[in-house]
């Protein structure tokens, strides 16, 4: 039988199913990525599923007989693409399927931050019942506000129809060209960056990880802020430099922020960002549900079944080694 090498967040159930093709080896937790036995088993390995390897040239060193890497991701910011490339190796992701899922968790971290569900969580756990009646200790709400989201694909869609519907909110967006359906639907307004960051009461970041877009939200784009501004990072750390959020937040240039995701991850327990009150984290969680775990398993299943199968695989990054592989 054919090697596969899983590793990370794939369910349970996709890898049995893949033993009944594949001799399958598991690697659970990210720091067995760096055990040399990882790099052993990726020797005569011919497809690797997983979530978060960084896949670049030096791990394709230890690859030779490699065919496919199946991200079980949407962004793939973790896939040196040109590298993967070069070598003659498929690439695929898992886009679309956790749409939806993403969306509620952004949403989420909205309410839990206007609303400052953890810190009251806390307080009721602390029998702190009667401090919560003075209005210090009051949210704000999130209907009727405004919010910006910045990256308007499908996951800033999802939110944008959530926010107006569900929250009568005003609708901002940013991205590279307008998306007239989507200003129609839900009555949103195209604008700078610059404008959004200025009037919006929540501000939800939502692009992919790029060269261009690593710390694009830094002092300057703190500043420009409402002292009453709401950060939402459901994207990538490396866009947002988390220095100056922190100094954002405890000069109070803005009120609060939500995160999924980290520069570092997992988290620096030192990270300042760990220690406010008013910053909501979650452990870049905004994909994992159990029902969607499975539906993002099962299409990267179908990507790297399919390319091993000598198909081109629904999800295909790299077109160009598709092209060689057709000639
Ligand atoms: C994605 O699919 O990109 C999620 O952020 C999980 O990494």
């Amino acid at each position: 039988m054919d090697k596969i090498i899983a590793y990370t967040r794939v369910s349970k159930s996709i890898i049995e199913l893949l033993e009944q093709s594949y001799d399958v080896i598991y690697f659970q937790n990210y720091e067995q990525l760096d055990d040399p036995l990882f790099k052993k088993e990726l020797q005569d390995a011919v497809g690797i599923i997983g979530l978060e390897l960084k896949v670049n040239q030096k791990l394709l060193q230890h690859a030779p007989n490699l065919k496919i890497v199946s991200n079980v991701s949407a962004g793939y910011d973790n896939l040196d693409l040109d590298a993967i490339t070069k070598a003659g190796i498929l690439a695929t992701n898992t886009p679309n399927v956790l749409t939806d899922t993403v969306a509620d968790a952004m949403v989420g971290l909205m309410l839990a931050t206007s609303r400052r569900i953890p810190e009251l969580h806390q307080f009721v756990q602390q029998g702190k019942w009667k401090e919560y009646l003075q209005t210090e200790y009051f949210g704000v709400d999130m209907h009727h506000k405004k919010v910006g989201i910045i990256g308007l694909g499908g996951i800033g869609e999802a939110i944008a129809k959530r926010c107006h519907f569900g929250f009568d909110m005003d609708i901002l967006y940013h991205k590279r060209s307008r998306d007239l359906a989507v200003e129609q639907k839900y009555d949103a307004r195209f604008c700078s960056l610059e404008d959004l960051l200025k009037e919006s009461d929540f501000i939800v970041l939502m692009v992919p990880a790029t060269k261009e877009t690593e710390k694009m939200i830094s002092t300057e784009q703190f500043k420009l802020m409402k002292k009453s501004a709401i950060f939402i990072n459901g994207s990538r750390g490396i866009n947002v430099d988390e220095e100056a959020l922190y100094k954002a937040i405890i000069h109070q240039e803005i009120l609060a922020a939500g995160l999924d995701v980290f520069d570092q991850e997992p988290i620096d327990m030192d990270n300042p960002l760990l220690h406010l009150p008013n910053v909501v984290t979650t452990p870049h969680i905004g994909a994992a549900t159990i029902e969607n775990e499975l539906a993002m398993s099962t299409l990267a299943m179908k990507n790297l079944t399919t390319g091993l199968q000598g198909k081109k695989p629904p999800n295909l990054l790299n077109e160009k080694v598709w092209d060689f592989y057709e000639k």
